[in-house]
């Protein structure tokens, strides 16, 4: 089976925005983010979310036509009984998609799409056309149904993404860090399952946040580590972080130049399952990858 990326402009970075700040909101109209996320789960508080909620549908419906950035919404997790009455104010023309958090599985991704049909019709909006990123790793349940992002098709899939803190905190772990300051186990692993539950459903893996928002060189260090394994964008949760962010993930000259070098020696011999250039094998494999690079 061919894994086929669904083509549209790259995600390397996404924004998180607290949808209960008037002053953040206006300040992220100006950030260069591939996308916004405007919270109402972890960064608001429970007195405040049913405003935030307003805040957000307004700004969306003044903002999206406006902004290069996509705006998506984290809406609360399914079983708290906030998420529909999130959806129900916040899919208003504009929204481009919905980070769902907290998942037990692709059976709440599935559920989701099945309210956006409805809110869709109902709001005018094309069927099928708003995404869905989920944050694939934050419960026990999750981390053990990953394996459902490669059996069920998920069409309004636009990305996977995980995180560390919510599943520390499901499994009772005093840290997800060990002593040295890296991630235990338990959250590697996660982020490879995120790696290959994106792969299998064919959508680009999106890398968690970097909560140390002062440490600028951190971010950079970690996300090209990131970029290496495979993440193709990662979460800020600070606007300082975007333009960091912005170049983890952009290709650099040179990889941009060899790409384009693997491309040219395959159209010059269209025959040639593999290639020598600069000493080093190329195959098809690395055709593949230089088409990424080049976003092709
Ligand atoms: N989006 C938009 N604007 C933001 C922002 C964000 N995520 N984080 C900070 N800003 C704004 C601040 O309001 C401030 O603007 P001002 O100069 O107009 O007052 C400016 O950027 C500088 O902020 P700074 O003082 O460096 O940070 P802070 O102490 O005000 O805020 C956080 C720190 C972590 C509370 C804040 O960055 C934040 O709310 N982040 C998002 C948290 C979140 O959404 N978490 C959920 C996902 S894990
Ligand atoms: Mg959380």
């Amino acid at each position: 089976m061919t894994v086929q990326t669904r083509s549209s402009a790259p995600i390397r970075s996404l924004l998180f925005v607290p949808a209960d700040s008037e002053r953040k909101l206006a300040k992220s109209t100006t950030n260069p983010a591939d996308v916004l996320i405007l919270d109402l789960e972890d960064a608001v508080a429970e007195s405040r979310k049913v405003g935030a909620r307003t805040t957000a549908a307004e700004f969306i419906a003044a903002q999206a036509s406006k902004l290069t950035a996509k705006l998506y919404v984290r809406i609360n997790p399914l079983d708290t009984g906030l998420a529909q009455g999130d959806l129900a104010t916040v899919v208003v023309p504009g929204l481009a998609g919905i980070v769902i958090p907290k998942t037990n599985g692709v059976d709440d991704i599935v559920q989701l799409g099945h309210y956006l049909d409805v809110l869709e019709a109902r709001a005018g909006i094309d069927a099928g056309s708003i995404k869905i990123i989920p944050v694939a790793t934050e419960t026990a349940p999750a981390m053990l149904h990953m394996q459902g992002f490669a059996s069920t098709k998920i069409p309004r899939l636009a990305g996977v993404t995980w995180g560390a803190e919510d599943l520390s905190a499901a499994v009772g772990a005093v840290s997800n860090r060990d002593e040295n300051g890296q991630y235990s186990p338990l959250y590697d692993l996660a982020g490879s399952l995120c790696l290959l539950a994106a792969a299998a459903a064919g959508v680009p893996p999106l890398d968690t946040v970097f909560t140390d928002f002062k440490d600028s060189a951190g971010l950079a260090t970690t996300s090209r580590a990131s970029r290496r394994r495979g993440f193709r964008g990662r979460i800020a949760i600070h606007p300082d972080q975007v333009a960091i962010i912005n170049e983890a993930y952009s290709p650099t000259e040179a990889e941009r130049a060899h790409a384009q070098r693997i491309i040219d020696a395959f159209a010059a011999d269209p025959g040639a399952g593999t290639l020598g250039i600069d000493g080093q094998m190329i195959d098809r494999p690395h055709l593949v990858q230089a088409r990424r690079t080049l976003g092709l």
